[in-house]
């Protein structure tokens, strides 16, 4: 077992009969969907879940998962996914995939965030290895590009993987990718990206993880929101 799967089957391990349980996205939510389908096999373990894309929905069910519909859900129990950067007081760098709308509202909505990473996601400061994913209405991306450049934000709108195109959010928005002044915090910037009309949603998951769980050398580490354990 790599340190990926131990660190899912540890948050697999914490799921209790009767929780509706938020599916993430990635590589990291995967070993997480297969761990939680394994209990529910093995163990009996009672669970419906929700998911953050229609890959891990479609994943989840393949695996005999029930899955509810997203309009379905007013209440989600611990919401398990993975991140891009996480920083010394939790805040999260997400949506390098297409399903950041999704992701925030399950993070938002769930009484326990658990976020499972590896080392390499742990940095000082937010947007220190990646630009911050922006969802925009697609007529609206200029005039929101013009308002992050005043806040000192450079970027531009994300390719599709083909670079012939632009890349689309599940929900079709457009993303841009925008880097930003390492003196301005996360928390100042997540004030910023919310006040500016036409963003459909960030990449900044500021004040939402409960628990970040870290697989490092065949262990796991705990490090939970108010302090460390
Ligand atoms: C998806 O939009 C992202 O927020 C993922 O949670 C993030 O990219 C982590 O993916 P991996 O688990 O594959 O590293």
């Amino acid at each position: 077992m790599n340190d990926k799967e131990r660190v899912a089957k540890h948050a697999a391990n914490q799921v209790t009969d009767g929780m509706l349980v938020g599916l993430g996205t990635g590589s990291t939510a995967n070993c997480f969907i297969e761990e939680l389908a394994q209990r529910s096999r093995e163990q009996g373990l009672k669970v419906t879940t929700v998911a953050s894309s229609v890959v891990s929905a479609i994943k989840a069910q393949q695996l005999g998962l029930p899955v509810l519909g997203f309009e379905q859900v007013s209440h989600v129990d611990m919401y398990v996914d993975g991140a891009d950067e996480v920083s010394p007081e939790l805040t999260l760098l997400k949506g390098q995939g297409a399903d950041l709308v999704r992701e925030k509202l399950l993070a938002v909505a769930s009484e326990q965030f658990l976020v499972l990473v590896e080392p390499s996601k742990l940095v000082e400061q937010i947007g220190q290895n990646f630009a911050i994913p922006i969802e925009v209405m697609p007529f609206a991306w200029q005039l929101i590009k013009k308002q992050l450049e005043a806040s000192g934000g450079r970027g531009d709108l994300r390719q599709n993987a083909n670079k012939n195109g632009f890349a689309m959010s599940s929900y079709g928005s457009l993303i841009l990718d925008m880097s930003f002044d390492e003196h301005i915090d996360a928390e100042t910037l997540n004030d910023i990206l919310n006040s500016i009309p036409g963003i459909v949603e960030h990449g900044i998951f500021y004040g939402l993880a409960t628990t970040v769980l870290i697989g490092v050398n065949g262990q796991v580490q705990e490090r939970r929101a108010g302090g460390f354990q």
